[in-house]
């Protein structure tokens, strides 16, 4: 699991999922960039142990593969950069993505935050929603797993989709972790797919 700056909302729903009995995983860890982030302080709190690891520092990809190691899968939920190619290829179709918009529409550099919801607002799209899908080494590509689509309203502020759309949110990602795990169960130990 990595975390982020950010509010941790989709990390907390996941520790949460995690927590009961008849769901597939469990979150072991919470990865995040600085040690202030309202992330961290929750998962401290979820009792959810918690590396702080900079995208910055030299030795980032060597030290994310080490603390990765021996995961199932890697949960991203506001990764604001890309994730490491060299990390990518140690966990083939193992890390996950969760993206504020149906993609492939409104995905790529740059578009992540409000900047997504204020996007498909002033494409006057009628419906907008979430996509989980699995990483790969271009931004918001990848097989999708998971999305879920709400209405837009005519008099919808970016901010008020943005609330529709993290509720959709914290149902995507554990359905998306369901399906990826029983997968994997069922796929040959070569498999590669991202
Ligand atoms: C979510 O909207 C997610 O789609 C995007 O970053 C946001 C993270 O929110 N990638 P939170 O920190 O999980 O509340």
């Amino acid at each position: 699991m990595v975390g982020s700056k950010g509010r941790g909302s989709n990390m907390r729903r996941l520790i949460e999922a995690g927590r009961a009995e008849e769901f597939p995983g469990r979150v072991e860890c919470v990865l995040a960039p600085t040690p202030d982030s309202p992330a961290v302080q929750s998962a401290r709190e979820m009792g959810i142990p918690t590396t702080i690891l900079s995208p910055k520092s030299a030795d980032y990809p060597s030290e994310l593969a080490r603390v990765l190691d021996g995961v199932d899968l890697v949960c991203l939920a506001g990764f604001m950069s890309l994730f490491p190619a060299e990390v990518l290829d140690q966990h083939p179709g193992r890390v996950l993505n969760i993206h504020p918009a149906l993609l492939p529409k409104f995905g790529g550099k740059g578009m992540y935050g409000m900047h997504v919801h204020q996007a498909v607002l002033a494409a006057g799209e009628r419906e907008s929603g979430c996509t989980v899908h699995l990483v790969t080494p271009i931004y918001d590509e990848g097989r999708i797993l998971v999305q879920l689509s709400c209405p837009i309203e005519p008099e919808d502020s970016p901010e008020a989709l943005a609330a529709r759309v993290l509720r959709l949110e914290h149902q995507a990602y554990p359905l998306a972790i369901r399906l990826r795990l029983d997968e994997l169960a069922h796929e040959q130990p070569s498999s590669d797919e991202a």
